[in-house]
């Protein structure tokens, strides 16, 4: 039975049946929290019994989440999430820290973290019965929705600005979805596609505002803690953990991180983290809800600015920056995203675009890991408040990675410089390594 009782409004906490709505708060337009029956979870599954789950897949939490079936066996649908967590023992060194983790969640099936949201809203959509699904997206999303709805055999429409990175542009039109590229901001894209789900009928899965996403992106939480219960295991030393079930660890308790990094656009992904990380605690299974810090672009830090300020109230801003995922006007779910950090101690910072850059390279020459400049922002994010002081030594910090980066290969040239072109023969290349 579906733990799914139905939801609650953000802004006013009015409750709601799980048929009266299907977006945000009639009243006063708040983002709503689904509500789980969290009583009947806590009598019939535990740690142990997740355990045991055959699904290397964000699936093996099915009964967490307000959906009843995955949809489709052996389509992207199923393999969505369970991506590696990494224990990084020499970027931990660089920043002068003892224990932390990467999350490469660029190791999606569409290569980015959305889409662990994107499975769940197809599988709502399959539920409801809703034939088309549209989204706006600045192309992760959109990519994530349009590969889900491809292997749902579900047709799919994408708004997303003209000026994405070609390859997420390329994503959404193999997968077959219909794509129509805005001459205008994400933001832009957003309100059009409201516009547009009412007027043709269509199920709408924008971030923040269809509340399915965050119950998808939760689910990064649950991996986190999971994952974290195994490589936490004294017997479990090696450096590169792919789970693959958590045995030697406690049957009991998960472990939670101390701190968790991750980037911000709308604020659906750090939103999604803290519901994750809270159910987990009311449910007993882990110690704590770890400190979250929300990092985000200097050049797009609404949220930032909001937390700076000491303020609920969001104000938008003219978003410029190179990391194209976070380049948000106003964030479509910038109030859980400021209480994400403000009601777990953690923190809101803001990173250049140059400081992404230098994230970039890191990853990738201290890690082997390839992230887009989005992505990357988490890992900045680390730096600078591992040099703040702002985390301890001893601190377990986990660094979300959101997305790959073979999304965004111009900025990884920028990055990492370009290669030099020689005539072929030894002694160019000898002059070239002099
Ligand atoms: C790679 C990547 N990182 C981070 C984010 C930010 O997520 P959110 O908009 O939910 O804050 C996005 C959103 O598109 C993304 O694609
Ligand atoms: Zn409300």
């Amino acid at each position: 039975m579906s733990p799914f009782l139905g939801y609650t409004c953000s802004v006013c906490r009015r409750e709601y049946g799980r048929d009266a709505v299907v977006y945000t708060c009639p009243e006063d337009g708040g983002n709503l929290d689904v509500r789980l029956d969290l009583e009947s979870i806590r009598r019939s599954v535990s740690p142990a019994s997740i355990r045991e789950s055959a699904e290397d897949s964000i699936w093996r939490y099915l009964p967490l989440l307000p959906v009843v079936d995955p949809g489709h066996d052996g389509t992207p649908l199923k393999s969505v999430g369970w991506t590696p967590l990494f224990r990084s023992r020499r970027l931990a060194s660089d920043l002068g820290l003892s224990r932390l983790w990467l999350k490469d969640d660029g190791r999606n099936p569409t290569a980015s973290f959305k889409d662990r949201a994107s499975a769940v809203v197809v599988a709502r959509a399959q539920e409801i019965g809703a034939k088309v699904i549209i989204t706006a997206s600045t192309g992760n999303a959109g990519a994530a929705l349009a590969g889900m709805a491809a292997a749902a055999d579900r047709p799919a429409v994408i708004l997303a600005p003209k000026t994405a990175p070609p390859a997420k542009v390329a994503q959404l039109l193999v997968f077959g979805a219909r794509v129509v590229l805005v001459d205008g901001t994400y933001d832009q894209a957003f309100d059009l596609t409201l516009e547009a789900a009412q007027a043709f009928g269509w199920y709408c899965r924008n971030t923040g505002y269809n509340p399915f996403t965050a119950e998808g992106k939760k689910t990064a939480a649950y991996e986190i803690c999971e994952q974290l219960t195994v490589t936490e295991t004294p017997a479990v030393g090696a450096k590169h953990i792919v789970p693959s079930g958590a045995r030697g660890a406690s049957p009991l308790q998960w472990s939670a991180p101390d701190a968790v990094f991750v980037s911000v656009g709308d604020g659906n992904i750090i939103s999604g983290l803290h519901k994750g990380f809270r159910e987990l605690y009311e449910l007993g299974w882990i110690a704590q809800v770890p400190r979250l810090f929300g990092i985000q672009s200097t050049g797009s830090a609404a949220v930032a600015n909001a937390f700076a300020r000491g303020s609920e109230s969001i104000e938008p801003v003219r978003a410029d920056t190179l990391a194209d995922s976070i380049s948000v006007d106003m964030p479509r779910d910038g109030l859980r995203a400021l209480r994400a950090a403000t009601q777990t101690g953690g923190a809101y910072l803001t990173v250049t675009d140059a400081e992404i850059l230098e994230a970039i390279a890191a990853l990738g020459r201290r890690e082997a890991v390839f992230s887009e400049p989005a992505a990357a922002a988490a890992y900045a994010g680390i730096v600078k408040a591992a040099g703040a002081g702002m985390v301890g030594p001893e601190d377990g910090i986990v660094v979300m990675l959101t997305g790959s980066g073979l999304k965004d290969t111009r900025a990884a040239m920028q990055a990492a410089g370009e290669a030099k072109i020689i005539e072929p023969r030894l002694e160019a290349l000898q002059r070239i390594l002099a």
